[in-house]
């Protein structure tokens, strides 16, 4: 994989070129086509990304002390736990922001996770949905109907996940971004046009974010940039 920026590289280490800066950081990491689709036709984003995106995307996950994960993205794309490849360091656990809980205690998210799966949800959620994921994994609230995002952050930095990687989905990234959370975007502009149509990366965003662009990554086409938000 080549680096064109910061400074040119020919063959670079993918994990140093992405490593976060220490303390609290929140990155949202994403895959997209030229024409800014983040699914396929096939309703998913698992057929965008090739080499070059899966080793930015490992790599991503290696720096994160959580990963954080809409509902609507992880009952899409049947997430399942972080298993983090050779020299990775222990896995993250995966976060699940939902407000619903519209989620099954007996999915693979929480019956194979190492790091037990966190759900971050609201006080209004149904109670007995959040007792069941409570014994699949541990729930956190923060908020009285929607999520309030900030102090769900406030409160996993409070447990030492100080770094966030949240890899979407356009709705949780809207959220981030509306509300000056986050600090840096990962996309991955795959070397496609899908016509699949659909969502952009970020949905109901309020709000102008200015980026600045501080990374570019190139691998068979495939370009992988980093932002920092302008502040
Ligand atoms: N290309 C890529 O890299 C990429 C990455 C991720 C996702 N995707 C695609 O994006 C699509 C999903 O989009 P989406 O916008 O529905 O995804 P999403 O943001 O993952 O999920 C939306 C759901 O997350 C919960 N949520 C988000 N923000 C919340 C808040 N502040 N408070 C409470 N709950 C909150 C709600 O769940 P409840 O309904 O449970 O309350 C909401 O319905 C899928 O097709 C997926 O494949 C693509």
């Amino acid at each position: 994989m080549r680096q064109l920026l910061p400074v040119p590289v020919d063959d670079v280490d993918v994990r140093e070129a992405v490593r976060p800066p220490a303390g609290p950081w929140l990155r949202v990491g994403f895959v997209e086509s030229v024409e800014g689709a983040v699914v396929d036709a096939a309703g998913t984003s698992g057929g965008l990304g090739g080499e070059g995106d899966r080793r930015v995307f490992t790599a991503l996950r290696a720096h994160a002390d959580v990963i954080l994960v809409g509902a609507g993205t992880a009952r899409m794309e049947r997430y399942g736990p972080h298993r983090p490849g050779p020299g990775d360091g222990p896995p993250a656990p995966i976060a699940l922001v939902s407000a619903a809980l519209d989620l099954d205690p007996a999915a693979p998210v929480f019956t194979e996770a190492v790091a037990p799966t966190i759900v971050v949800t609201s006080a209004a959620a149904p109670a007995d949905r959040r007792r069941a994921l409570d014994r699949a994994g541990r729930v956190i609230v923060a908020g009285d109907q929607r999520v309030d995002l900030a102090e769900a952050l406030e409160r996993l930095r409070a447990e030492g996940l100080a770094s966030v990687l949240c890899e979407g989905g356009p709705s949780l990234a809207g959220a981030l971004f509306g509300a000056g959370l986050a600090d840096e975007l990962c996309v991955t502009l795959a070397p496609t046009l899908t016509g699949a149509g659909g969502k952009r990366i970020v949905e109901r965003l309020r709000g102008r974010v200015g980026l600045r662009l501080i990374r570019v990554l190139e691998h068979q086409d495939e370009l992988c940039l980093g932002y920092l938000v302008a502040r």
